[in-house]
């Protein structure tokens, strides 16, 4: 099946690092004409529109942080006036904040953590839907963790944030429904970005995250980005409300591989 997404107009949050930025390759390379969002790091997003330009797509960066609902708002009113509208938002924008017990986390961080997961992938998700449901078409693609369903000692926030938007997904997807807007998620699990880099360079680190991962790897972005191509393609046009797993097995209880 050759998958492509030509005329299409996506913006994908966070585009200029890690999954975020595989995606929105992925994206162009299937002809959609990509936004690439960053909040700083102009100069990542500068060169992944530089790489789609190179393979002749269409891209163009836009500073937003998504936390902000001004910001956000300006944001979509600048792709309205380069491309007439959005049918493809992928909220990846995410950060993990500092390891820390609850009763140790400051409150900023936690809040933090929050505001971007999730008040940050609402925000971009409410302009896109305004746009979307009008025109009865769209598709919204945010992605969560395993951490969705995996409590991570640490991680209340990033967990909580996760869950939260699979839950917002799957409420989302049933008010867009009726307009032909599909609403979904995906959730890689541990996949090679600067996330994680303190892990996975670290032997010890990776030692212990691979007991964790059946097919005893960790995953690549490119990985990520096929999946999240054929999400938000008509391969997967029956498809809402839910969040698809990518992780290499390791939402199937690994431990229970023996024993029990
Ligand atoms: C986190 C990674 C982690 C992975 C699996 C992701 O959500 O960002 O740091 O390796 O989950 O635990």
């Amino acid at each position: 099946m050759n998958i492509r997404l030509d005329k299409q107009r996506a913006l994908v949050t966070g585009g200029n690092s890690g999954i975020g930025a595989a995606i929105a390759l992925a994206l162009a390379e299937a002809g959609a004409k990509v936004g690439v969002n960053y909040v700083s790091h102009p100069d990542l997003a500068q060169d992944i529109v530089n790489r789609i330009q190179a393979a002749h797509g269409e891209a163009r960066s836009f500073r937003a942080d998504v936390s902000q609902p001004d910001a956000v708002a300006d944001m979509f009113a600048s792709l309205d006036e380069v491309w007439g509208g959005i049918d493809i938002l992928v909220n990846n924008a995410g950060i993990d904040g500092r390891r820390a017990l609850a009763w140790e986390a400051a409150f900023p961080d936690w809040k933090r953590v929050i505001e971007v997961n999730l008040l940050g992938a609402f925000n971009c998700a409410q302009q896109a839907l305004k746009r979307m449901a009008p025109q009865k078409s769209g598709v919204i693609l945010s992605i969560t963790s395993v951490h969705e369903i995996i409590a991570w000692s640490g991680y209340s926030a990033y967990t909580a944030s996760k869950a939260g938007l699979s839950m917002m997904t799957r409420t989302l997807a049933q008010e867009a429904a009726p307009y032909g807007v599909r609403v979904l998620a995906l959730a890689p699990g541990a996949i090679k970005t600067p996330i994680n880099q303190a892990v996975w360079s670290d032997p010890q680190g990776l030692k212990d995250l691979l007991t964790k991962i059946p097919l005893n790897r960790i995953g690549t972005t490119e990985e990520i980005a096929r999946m999240a191509v054929v999400l938000v393609s008509d391969a997967a046009s029956y498809v809402t409300g839910r969040t698809i797993f990518a992780d290499g097995g390791m939402t199937d209880y690994p431990g229970f591989a023996h024993g029990g």
